[in-house]
């Protein structure tokens, strides 16, 4: 068969959406047994934004992808595509992407989600980059977008004080000349399973009163367990993925990391040698959102001028599953 170049794939525009309401360390003093001190030391915490009662992640997920739409002037009615990884959906199905498609009136575009724990924001944008490069579609809208609030046991201060709600929202589409998409990789672990999950409610163990009881439709994290995981398996897997792209860890401008935790972030630049001010860090303002965070943080530092036009991005997140997976874009 004659071989087909691949389609190139160009970043179009970013948006973001968070919930108005600040919640801050000093509000959780008065939730769980927490200090304002152990958040920021431990974490590098300062807020993050709770959705009121009637939002959910789908209202969250239109506004932001909507406002990648409008920075980009495309309309919704060119959209071919919409991916959104979710950890936090309105229901279990349908998924948020079908909800958003509606929602925004995107009437020519297939829709779902991707459940990858943080890392469903990379293997969105895979997912999405791979059917542009082989020709499925032009203009591809990738959300991530979470109601975390939602599922978080508000009486565990060892999971309550890390997350937050938002979305964000990156607008990909086909390109000429080079290929934005210089490397993408992803991995999962699923012997891991038990560091995150969210054991209740469906087929290991259907709702009960006993499953309520004991709290089983809760986000549980070994929080310790993921940080040591992280912390080894990462540096030399974005150092392998520079390599595979030809790049030095350099030669990359801008790091974004799911905004986890500080210490992990400064951890593996530690490791890389890279300067900590490469990485773009918000998650002093919004916590941990699971798998919006990387569209969180590419958004402002786009917003900010900290990311500008020719650059070479890392995105790199890492969640339930175990799951981890990292994209290099030129933007
Ligand atoms: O988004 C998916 C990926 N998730 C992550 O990347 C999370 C990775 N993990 C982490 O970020 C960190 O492990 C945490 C921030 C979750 C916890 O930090 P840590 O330094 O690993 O603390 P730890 O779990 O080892 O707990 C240390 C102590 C414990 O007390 P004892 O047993 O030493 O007396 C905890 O009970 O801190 C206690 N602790 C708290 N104290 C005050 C746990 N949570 C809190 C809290 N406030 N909110």
């Amino acid at each position: 068969m004659k071989h087909r170049r691949c389609t190139p794939v160009v970043l179009l525009g970013t948006g973001m959406s968070v919930p108005d309401r600040i919640l801050t360390n000093k509000d959780l003093e008065k939730i769980v047994d927490t200090s304002d001190e152990w958040i920021l030391e431990r974490t590098g915490i300062s807020e993050r934004r709770i959705a009121p009662a009637g939002e959910v992640t789908s209202d969250l997920a239109a506004r932001a992808g909507m406002a990648a739409l409008d920075a980009a002037s495309v309309s919704p009615e060119e959209l071919d595509m919409i991916i959104v990884g979710t950890n936090s959906p309105d229901k279990l199905f349908p998924g948020v992407g079908p909800m958003v498609q509606s929602m925004i009136g995107a009437s020519r575009a297939g829709a779902c989600d991707v459940q990858a724990g943080c890392t469903g924001c990379v293997y969105a944008m895979m997912l999405a980059s791979s059917g542009i490069r082989a020709g499925f579609w032009k203009k591809v809208l990738v959300i991530g977008a979470e109601a975390l609030s939602r599922i978080v046991d508000w009486k565990d201060r060892n999971t309550c004080v890390l997350f937050g709600d938002g979305a964000g929202a990156a607008l990909l589409g086909a390109g000429e000349g080079e290929d934005g998409v210089l490397a993408a990789e992803v991995h999962a672990d699923g012997s891991l399973s038990d560091y995150i999950e969210l054991p209740g409610g469906l087929a290991a163990h259907p709702a009960t009163n006993e499953t309520v009881e004991q709290g089983l439709h809760f986000v549980k994290m070994k929080g310790n367990e993921v940080f040591k995981y992280v912390n080894r398996v990462i540096p030399p897997f974005v150092r392998d993925l520079c390599d595979h792209a030809g790049l030095e860890v350099g030669d990359i401008d801008a790091w974004i990391f799911h905004q986890a935790n500080h210490r992990i972030i400064e951890g593996v630049m530690r490791r890389l040698d890279v300067p900590l001010q490469k990485a773009v860090i918000n998650l002093q303002k919004y916590g941990n959102t699971s798998a919006a965070s990387v569209f969180l943080a590419l958004h402002e530092g786009l917003a900010e001028g900290r990311i500008t036009r020719g650059d070479r991005v890392m995105l790199v997140s890492f969640g339930a599953g175990m799951t981890y997976g990292a994209m290099i874009i030129r933007i």
